[in-house]
Order: structure tokens, then sequence, then C-alpha cells
């Protein structure tokens, strides 16, 4: 069932661990078709079956190429393919994941080389409101400008910085961050349009969370004209706002939409995301 007119598809009725070539090659299809989201309802998956079934996507952060170190503390115990995402504190006091995490649009990852491809969510506790996640589709947004803009943004490329997100969204602490979130391995060049491997659609590829300015233009420049495509990525009518339940399992294409994790609960919250990496993102 269809979820918004940007994107988005609910798939019901289906068991991740008991599915065959042909069903995950169905749900892979219908997420594409969906513009890169899907939302999968009442799973119960091990963090071994969430690793499994992520791994048919592609090969995963935490087993080919790493999380940064800042990120560590947040991975699953045993399980560094699995990023928990949370309020939760244990008895003991510690965190029991990231707080917090996404809470500024972002595509996960976009400061890397290699980003992410998909991201999987898994809810295994969520408040009984709030604590939504809205994604807005980039292959809509692109779909929208006019000719003349698409035009002049074909060109370009945008710097992805994982600085951005740590100094400028108040979610990170200094104590959170590392020497390695600033070495180099997490800024990375995109070109500005996209053009998705699978779907071929042209897709927007900046976000406020972690680009930091458009190569080859003055400051002011650059910060205008992605001023203006920040919030053109983020009209009402390209967005779907999720709210959880426990079981969901969204998956996201990051090549094809941001996110925003909204701060508006204080009820526990504990997911589990997996993250499968993707190759460098081509120019449209
Ligand atoms: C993420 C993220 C959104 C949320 O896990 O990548 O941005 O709603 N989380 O928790
Ligand atoms: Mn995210």
């Amino acid at each position: 069932m269809p979820l918004s007119p940007a994107l988005g598809v609910e798939i019901s009725a289906v068991d991740l661990c008991a599915l065959d070539e042909a069903g995950f090659a169905e749900i892979r299809s219908l997420w594409n078709g969906a513009n890169g989201l899907a939302v999968i309802r009442d799973q119960q998956l091990s963090p071994e079956a969430q690793t499994s079934f992520s791994r048919r996507f592609g090969p995963l952060f935490g087993e080919d190429d790493h999380f940064q170190n800042s990120v560590q503390p947040y991975l699953l115990p045993g399980h560094p393919t699995i990023y928990r995402v949370s309020n939760k504190k244990s008895a003991a006091g510690e965190s029991m994941g990231r707080a917090r995490a996404g809470s500024y649009w972002h595509s996960d990852v976009s400061f890397r080389a290699k980003p992410a491809m998909a991201s999987l969510l898994h809810a295994i506790e969520v408040p009984e409101y709030g604590g939504d996640t809205l994604f807005a589709s980039q292959i809509a947004a692109y779909a929208a400008l006019s000719p003349a803009m698409q035009q002049l943004l074909a060109p370009l490329n945008a710097v992805h910085d994982f600085r951005v997100a740590a100094q400028t969204s108040g979610s990170y602490k200094t104590s959170d961050l590392d020497a390695d979130d600033f070495d180099g391995t997490n800024r990375a060049e995109h070109p500005v349009v996209i053009a998705h491997p699978e779907s071929g659609h042209s897709a927007l590829f900046v976000n406020p969370g972690f680009t930091s300015h458009l190569s080859g233009f003055d400051p002011e420049e650059s910060a205008a004209l992605l001023d203006y495509l920040y919030r053109h990525i983020t009209r009402v009518e390209f967005v779907y706002r999720h709210r959880w339940r426990a079981g969901d399992l969204v998956i996201w294409d990051n090549r094809a939409t941001n996110h925003l994790a909204v701060q508006d609960y204080s009820a526990d919250r504990y997911l589990h995301r997996s993250t499968v990496i993707a190759q460098p993102p081509a120019r449209a």
C-alpha cells in the first residue's frame, strides 16, 4: 500500500526471516518503486536475523568499512553491524544507544566517499506517541525544480563533512567526539545531482546535516544556494512522516531520501539500525 504520493510503501504479512530469493526481489522492487522507502510491519528480528537480511542488499558498515570511532560506543556489543538508536540508559547508567540521533535533515554517512545505500531501522520499543521520523523524497524534489535550476545544478559538486553535524547540530557533546571525526576520513565530495543506479532517477544529494559547501563557490554564494535547496528539499509535499509501531522495519535509500528524527518525546525509545554501504554516487 502506498504511504504518500512522494514516497513509501507499506508491506505486511511477510516474515523476513523466511524469505526466498523471489520474495526478496519483490521487496526490493517495491522499495525502488516507492522512491526508496519501505515500511515492513510486525517483524521479530534478532540482531543476527537483521544482519543477514540487511546483507542481501550489500556489504554492511561494521564488516567491510567501519563507522567512525565516536559511533563505536553505540554499537550493540558483539554485533558491530548493529547501531543502537536510543534514549535509554542501562541499570548501570550507561547509554543504550545514540540519543537524539539524526535530529537534523540528513542522508546517512553522506560524508564518506562510499556513503550509506540502505539503512534498515528496526523498532523494538517506541513511545506511545511522538518520536516520529520524517522522510523526504529527493527524487520528487529534483523533479519539481525548473529545467533552468536543474541545468544550473547538473555540473556542481558539494563537500560533505561530519564536522558540520558535530559542530552545528547541538546534538554532540565534545566528549561524544573523537579525533578521527575530523581527520579527513569523514569528509567527501559528491555530485549535487546523482543518478540512482537501480531506478535511473535523478535525485538531489545535499543535506543540511552534513553538507559543508558547494565546491568552487564563495562561502556566501554557496550558503545562498544551499539555503534555497534546503527549503526546497524539505517541502511538505515531498515528505512522509512515519509513526512507529514496535516491530516495524523501515528501509530507506539514502541515495533517494533525506530523513529527520523528531525530538518531541521523553518516553523510552530503542531501535536497531543496520547500514548497507553504497558505491560512490554517480553524477546524473
Ligand atoms: C538513523 C536516524 C532516525 C530516528 O538511525 O539514521 O537518523 O528516528 N534515526 O531515530
Ligand atoms: Mn540517520
